[in-house]
Parts: structure tokens; sequence; C-alpha cells
């Protein structure tokens, strides 16, 4: 969602700030727009659309300065255009914001009501308004600008500068991602590291309540009420090649055949060792873990598929009962608390808002077992949680979340079999051979991605499809979930997913021969059922593409299309089996020409709710 870049520097910080947006296009955007101070005083530039054309106006205006704010909008609050695109100004001071006001309303009222004008539909106007208001009462910039965020109801991050101080920009942090980077030549603030490492590794995070004032020699963190507070340095361990496309023409294609080597670096803390170390997932996590009476899992998007494909290994090899639950459904839910579950919140970003609103919601009702698996080391949700794994997937750009969500279920199965033993259900071979089978995931899932040139071949005959169906059974059944999220987030096909037990109670009504229908058809218990299923489909012309495994027995023909994946993998086939189906949304998305890595609506990081 929307990005932050500002900086105070010797040097021009307009390349800094272009640099550093592009840096965060992946977070979903629809406009952006920067503001800074020059010899004539404060400049704007806005543009609808790509950071591309805000660099076309910034070279055609030949502006620099060396004290700036920058940002992409992912709309809320009113249309994208160039009257909401970011900086909004009140008098000489500009604003940058992400997140959303929750209290604009009243507080646009009130500042009517004192002669503010309003010249867009975003949330964000009122906190130039409303630090212009406070500015008649202190000539203190910083004073004025904690004192009207301290007025802001929501989540927020926002960056201000102001003409009449034009050495210094003012930065505060309520619940979505900001943090700040020290460098030699400057200091400098943005919403993700990735902006930042053109300029330095140094990094500040800044905690929810932590105002910042940043001049070219310092910087300097206060509570909202002006109280000091010191945050710590850490060096950014994050290398700059891991952002960068190479040879990919797609970061999600990128991501996609990146899934063996994230999966390594994920289980890498395994060793050869036969039996799992205690302590993975933290210090505590024997004490925290053991009398754990049920499992309750958090989470949104792909990551809440994890979570479901999860349910069926904890219940089936940990013995232990688990819900999943919707981060947005939870939150708000009256849900009956037990203080003995362990809350489970499954995140790539580790921003999103509503997994750590639902987090803290649990923890509210008294559940404080919790443990998150999150891929960005320093992300609020780590921060929030008693244990941490951290999955090694390495930045993920592409809006639709692949690796991610590889290795999150590499962690969920991890889990798993730290709960089996600890309830006394994992022998020691078996253990071992769990672990022994996760080792060999990379190589498993590096035979599957060599399925690509027959998906290819496939994905041209979806491309001028409206909608399709996945079907699947058992633990597979999130994996057709996910298959039909890929497709509709990338492709803007219409796809849905279905168990396949439930066909004949509604989507068989859709089934014709335009209507392609997907199976994940692994060779288990539940194969034969599902090949009945399948049946139901063909019965009624329907066309039918399913991914079996090498030892199934299924075979091709007249309206059924079938493809082998290389191995059979038991219990974690599902990591396997959902790699054909990126590659298929990839695929189609090709031949439909449509935005692969920031397709139109969808953002990566959602940290509004
Ligand atoms: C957005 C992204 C999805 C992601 C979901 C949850 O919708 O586009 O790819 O699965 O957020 O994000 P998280 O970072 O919490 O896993």
């Amino acid at each position: 969602m929307c990005g932050i870049v500002a900086a105070v520097a010797d040097r021009d910080i307009v390349p800094v700030l272009l640099e550093g947006l592009r840096k965060l296009e992946y977070r979903g955007y629809d406009s952006a727009g920067l503001a800074l101070i020059d010899a004539d005083g404060l400049r704007r530039l806005r543009a609808v659309g790509r950071v591309s054309g805000l660099a076309a106006q910034v070279e055609e205006s030949h502006v620099s300065g060396h004290i700036g704010i920058s940002h992409t909008r992912w709309a809320t609050h009113g249309v994208p255009c160039e009257r909401n695109a970011h900086p909004h100004i009140s008098g000489g001071l500009a604003v940058v914001h992400n997140g959303i006001i929750e209290n604009h309303e009243a507080l646009r009222l009130r500042l009517k009501g004192e002669g503010y004008e309003f010249t867009s539909d975003t949330d964000t106007e009122v906190v130039a308004h409303l630090i212009a208001s406070e500015l008649k009462k202190t000539a203190d910039f910083f004073t004025a600008a904690r004192t009207a965020i301290a007025q802001l109801q929501g989540a927020f991050a926002i960056a201000v500068l102001r003409q009449d101080n034009p050495d210094r920009l003012v930065v505060a942090r309520e619940g979505a991602p900001l943090l700040l980077g020290l460098a030699e030549d400057g200091n400098y603030a943005a919403s993700d590291v990735a902006a930042l490492l053109q300029v330095t590794r140094r990094i500040v995070y800044l905690e929810n309540g932590d105002c910042a004032e940043l001049t070219r020699d310092g910087f300097r963190i206060t509570r909202v009420d002006g109280t000091p507070v010191e945050r710590a340095e850490t060096e950014s361990q994050l290398s700059a090649d891991a952002v960068e496309l190479g040879q990919y023409r797609h970061y999600m294609q990128k991501e996609i055949f990146e899934q063996p080597v994230a999966l390594s670096n994920t289980l890498e803390m395994l060793g050869t060792a036969r039996s799992i170390q205690p302590g993975l997932f933290g210090a505590d996590t024997e004490s925290l873990l053991k009398d754990a009476r049920q499992v309750l899992i958090i989470a949104c998007g792909t990551s809440y598929h994890a979570g479901l494909v999860a349910r069926y290994w904890l219940e089936a090899i940990a013995g232990i009962p688990c819900n999943v639950e919707v981060a947005s459904e939870y939150r708000y839910r009256e849900s009956v608390s037990d203080p003995d579950t362990l809350v489970v919140t499954l995140s790539q970003s580790g921003e999103t808002a509503d997994t750590l609103a639902a987090l803290e919601h649990a923890k509210a009702q008294g559940m404080t077992r919790t443990l998150c698996i999150c891929n960005v080391p320093e992300s609020s949700l780590v921060r929030a949680n008693a244990l941490r794994f951290i999955t090694r997937a390495g930045p993920e750009i592409g809006v639709a979340s692949t690796k991610a969500f590889t290795t999150q279920l590499a962690a969920l199965y991890l889990l798993t079999l730290i709960l089996a033993k600890l309830r006394g259900r994992l022998s020691p071979a078996l253990e071992a051979s769990e672990l022994q089978a996760l080792r060999h995931l990379p190589s498993a899932l590096t035979k599957v991605l060599e399925l690509e040139p027959q998906i290819r071949e496939w994905s041209e005959r979806f491309a001028m499809k409206q909608d399709a169906l996945f079907l699947g059974r058992g633990r597979h059944y999130p994996i057709a979930l996910e298959g039909a999220l890929k497709l509709k987030e990338i492709t803007y096909i219409h796809a849905e997913a279905y168990p396949a037990g439930e066909l004949k109670h509604g989507p068989l009504a859709l089934v014709d021969k335009e209507m392609p229908v997907i199976a994940v058809a692994p060779n288990d218990i539940l194969l034969e059922k599902l090949k009945s299923n399948l049946q139901e489909v063909r019965a009624r012309g329907g066309e039918l593409y399913v991914f079996a495994d090498a030892d199934s027995e299924m075979m091709a023909s007249d309206g059924i299309h079938l493809m082998r994946l290389p191995e059979h993998y038991g219990q974690l086939s599902a990591l396997l089996h959902v790699v054909p189906l990126q590659l298929l949304a990839y695929h189609v998305a090709l031949v439909r020409g449509t935005d692969v890595d920031k397709p139109r609506n969808l953002a990566k990081s959602v940290t509004v709710e």
C-alpha cells in the first residue's frame, strides 16, 4: 500500500526520493508525488499512475533540493487522481501519509469552521491543516506536528516538511511501518528498508506512538507527548541484489523459481540432525507449546491458505485441535477464548493491519502463547509475538505471494512436528524420516518447475476464458483455493475453488464446455473419490485440467488433460502441487498482457484494514 520516502541531506535528494519510490512500487499504488523546498520555497509534483510519470515531471521541471518527502498512494478515501495524490499542502507545509485517519470527518468539520479549505477527498488533507492550525499556537514545528498527531485516530505513518523550517523533517508512526535511515550525508525515512539501501544500511525502527525530528546532522525521537525515547540502531542485512529482477521478466516469475532456494534457506537450521533442535521458535518454545490445548491460526490472503493446509497436518499428525480464522473476521467476532490456545499469526510482510489487530484481540482475550511465522524479521508482527519463526524466503516483491507461501508451509510443518513430538506422537524413526522429507523438498520442487513448458501450453487455452473452477480434496482443497486466488489476482479471470465433494451442492450448475475445471489430484486416499467428482464434470461437458502424481493411474482422455508431478510427496505434497498453479496463473497473465507484479487495485502490504 502507500509508500513513504523522505530525506534531508547534503546531496540533491530528488534522485533518492524517486529511486526509493521505485523500490516501493511493489507495495501497490495508483499515483505518486513529492514535495521539496528549494530557493523558490515549497514545490510539489504529483502524477497519476506510475513513478515513471512523476520522474518525467521531475525531469521537465528540473527541481532539486536538500529536503523532501515523497509518496506512492493506494487510494482509500477518494479516487486515484492528481487532486487526491499526496503530498497535501496547507500554507507552507506538506504532508504524506500511509494509513487511514478514522476521525477525519470530525476533524474536517472543525477545520472548515476554522476557515481551512479542502481541495481533495482524502483523509490526509486534514493532517496538513491540523498541523497548520497548531502552528498558530506555537512557533515550534515539532511541537505543533506532535500536538496535531496526538489528535489523530487510526493507523498511520506520516512525514511532514515546512517551508519556514527548511532544515528539518517531522515523521510519526502509529500502526503503519516507518523507519529512519542514518547516513554520512544526511538522514532519511521510509516505509521499507528496500527504499533506503541505495543510501544506507544503518536503520532505526520507530515504534507505534513515536515521532521523530530529522535534520541533516541528526535526529531525535520522542513519544507523541514529547517524552524523549531511545531506539536502537541496527544494520540491515538485506542485500541490494535481493530486490533486483536479474534475468527474469517479472518478480513473480523470479519468486516462483526462487522457491527451492527459499526453502533450503528456511530449513537450513535443521542441519543434518535426525531430530529437531529445541528452541527453533525461540527460547520459550517448549514451555509455551507443551501444554497448549489447541491452535488458533490467524492470517489474511495467501497466508490464510497456508493456515488452512496446516490445520490438516496439526490435527492428523500432532493430534491437536486447530481453527483457522481470517484476521479481519476474527478481530471483530465474539469468539470463545481459551488461555491455553497457541495463537499462530502468519504473514509474509508482518505489517498486515488486520493480522496485527487480530493478534492484539487474541492477547486481550487472555491468550498469551503467541507465535508468528513471518518473512520480515524487523516487522511489527515479529516484535509483537512471544515466539517467532522467520521464513527466509528473501524479499517478496510480486503482489501475488508465491515463495512466502511455500516457506510458510515448511515452517508450519516444522511446528506440526514439534507439537507432535511434545505430545508423544512422533517416534524417533518417524522424526528422522520427516526431517529427511523436508530436506529433500528443494530438489523435489526444482523438478516440478521443469513442468513450465507444458504449463505454458495449457495457459494459451485459459487466456480467453472468463471463469475457472478449481477443485481439490483434503489438504489439497486449500491448494485449490490458492490456485484460484493466484489466477484471479493477476489475470482478472473469475476463479472459484471448491472441495470437490461439494460439487453437487451448487457449482456443478456452472459447468459447461466454456468452464475449465482444474483439479489438484495427488495420489492420496481421496483420489478415487476425486475421480468420481471429475466424472461428474466430464458428464456435463466440462473440460478438465488435472494435476496428478507420477505414480497415479489416472490417464488423459478426450476432455481430460493430465499433467503429472515428478514425485508423489505424501503429507508435504501440498508444497509441490501449488507450484504448477502459480505457474499457470503467471503464464495466463502473460498471454492476457496484465501487469503481473502490480495487478490492478491490489497492494502487496495491506497496512490499512
Ligand atoms: C495482500 C497481498 C497478498 C497477501 C496478503 C496477506 O493481499 O497481496 O499476497 O497474501 O496481503 O499479506 P501478509 O503479508 O500478511 O502475508
